[in-house]
């Protein structure tokens, strides 16, 4: 077994896991794993094959007949394939969160990237973002992280970030898509959004990005010195 690290970064959307986490990942010479992504392209396929998200069975059919790949470009950037295909891009559309939320409550998906994740983490110190990563997929993380923010900043940082996106989706739009998701996120039955017992809760609530990425840092090498 090789002597690799683990980071777990959990939380709801919009509280910056991704931004924080990418800088985190390069500060440290970790690899950033982002589940969301993974769901985000199964959430794709089932979308391009008009199966609607909350179909269980139908969606755990496509499974074995798609080929989800993930892989890392030289600069170290995370890109989602799906039947050989870079979607990258696509999956952060607006309706693709949608059905990315919806299938990632069906037990079969979840089961079926346990394996996908946990080999990723095997290999590589890992910084790894997501909604169950310190409760599920890496229960014995040496970090563990729970980032949130108030309802309306990160309804803010999603709306600027679908904007230099190029997608101009109204914030109340991207507001009420958020309240809805997190919701259907956290009161799932199979891995629901929650914090674990050993994660230490962050709030980046009024903060900008330089000032959460400090304190992060700070922590994370005190308790990876630990
Ligand atoms: O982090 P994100 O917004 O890109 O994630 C997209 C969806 O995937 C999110 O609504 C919930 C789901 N997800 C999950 O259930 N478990 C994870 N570890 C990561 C994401």
């Amino acid at each position: 077994m090789l002597n690799v690290k683990s980071i777990a970064i959990d939380g709801p959307s919009g509280a910056g896991k991704s931004t924080l986490a990418k800088r985190l990942a390069e500060a440290l010479g970790f690899r950033y794993v982002d589940t969301g992504a993974i769901y985000r392209t199964l959430g794709l396929m089932a979308f391009r094959k008009e199966v609607a998200p909350e179909n269980a069975s139908a969606v755990a059919e496509l499974l074995y007949h798609q080929d989800i790949r993930l892989d890392y470009d030289k600069a170290g950037a995370q890109h989602m394939y799906l039947d050989g295909e870079d979607v990258t891009d696509e999956i952060r559309r607006p309706e693709v969160s949608r059905y990315a939320s919806g299938v990632s409550a069906i037990p079969a998906v979840r089961n079926f990237l346990l394996s996908m994740q946990r080999d990723l983490a095997k290999m590589h110190n890992v910084i790894m973002d997501g909604r169950d990563i310190g409760t599920v997929v890496l229960p014995n993380a040496d970090v563990k992280i729970f980032l949130t923010a108030s309802q309306e900043d990160r309804a803010r940082r999603r709306y600027e970030d679908l904007r230099t996106r190029g997608m101009d989706t109204p914030y109340e739009q991207v507001l009420a898509d958020m309240i809805e998701r997190d919701h259907r996120d956290s009161t799932r039955e199979t891995a629901p959004l929650r914090q674990a017992e050993d994660a230490v809760l962050v709030d980046t609530t009024g903060q900008q990005p330089d000032e959460s990425y400090a304190v992060l840092l700070e922590m994370i090498r005190r308790k990876l010195d630990a």
